[in-house]
């Protein structure tokens, strides 16, 4: 039996769909997305969770409406501000993977200004992606290590796993161990392609919004009953 999951993940889908449904614009289904997100981290600890990887906005996602996006983004930045404080209290260390120089500069400097603040944190951590995709991580590594090479610091035969691994943005993340989607959709739109290699996988038909702390509860205790082999065989 696999015991609890240390690192989950999370593919938040499905804000749109749960807005739309009610007849209300997208937005308000990102708010009760992020109010869910303050539920999950509160929880996660208690469910033997210690890393909790969740994906806020892909490389994709710049594709919507400049009004989706805007609004995402102040939703970003309002949920650092407004977290901060309760983050802190509960131990909860903040961090992101992505790519950051697409983003505003406030927005930046906020990201930077609550990781440095959480640091010494260790109760929970919690790591947002933000303009994060699998392989746009992967293509940036890549140019790290081939400037490297260039300048003579890296032998092209010293570029194994261990060394990719530690140049992605994931670099101070153990891979996550289960990956949950919620929404009914069973794709993985640009997840931690390289970190899930051997991840267990739960999609959840629950749209985002209503994901509670029972239904999290839920798919951890059924993970439990998971054989994980990684390629071996039983014993
Ligand atoms: C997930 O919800 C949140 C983001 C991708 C930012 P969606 O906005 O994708 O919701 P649906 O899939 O359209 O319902
Ligand atoms: C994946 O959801 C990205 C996030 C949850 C942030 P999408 O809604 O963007 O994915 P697709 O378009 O359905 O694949
Ligand atoms: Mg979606």
């Amino acid at each position: 039996m696999a015991g609890g999951p240390e690192h989950v993940a999370i593919i938040m889908d499905g804000n749109g769909r749960w807005a739309t449904g009610k007849g209300w614009p997208r937005l308000v289904g990102h708010r009760k997305g992020a109010e869910r997100v303050k539920e999950i981290v509160r929880c996660a600890p208690d469910l033997g969770i210690r890393w909790l990887t969740i994906y806020a906005f892909s490389t994709e996602n710049w594709k919507r409406s400049t009004r989706e996006v805007l609004g995402l983004m102040t939703l970003f930045a309002r949920y650092i501000q407004r977290e901060a404080e309760g983050l802190s209290s509960e131990g909860v260390r903040m961090r992101f993977i992505g790519e950051r120089k697409r983003l505003d500069p406030r927005l930046q400097d906020l990201m930077a200004w609550i990781e440095e603040r959480t640091r010494n944190n260790t109760r929970l951590n919690l790591t947002v992606a933000i303009n994060y995709g699998g392989r746009d991580e992967i293509a940036r590594a890549i140019r790290i290590l081939a400037q490297r090479v260039e300048s003579g610091e890296l032998a092209p035969d010293a570029i194994d796993e261990v060394c990719l691994s530690d140049t992605l943005d994931t670099r101070d993340l153990p891979d996550p161990d289960l990956v949950i989607r919620t929404s009914g959709e069973s794709r993985v739109s640009n997840f931690l392609l390289w970190q899930s290699a051997y991840s267990e996988y739960e999609f959840s038909p629950v749209l985002w919004p209503d994901f509670t702390p029972e239904v999290l509860a839920e798919i951890v205790s059924r993970y439990g009953h998971r054989e994980r082999r990684f390629g071996g065989v039983r014993v």
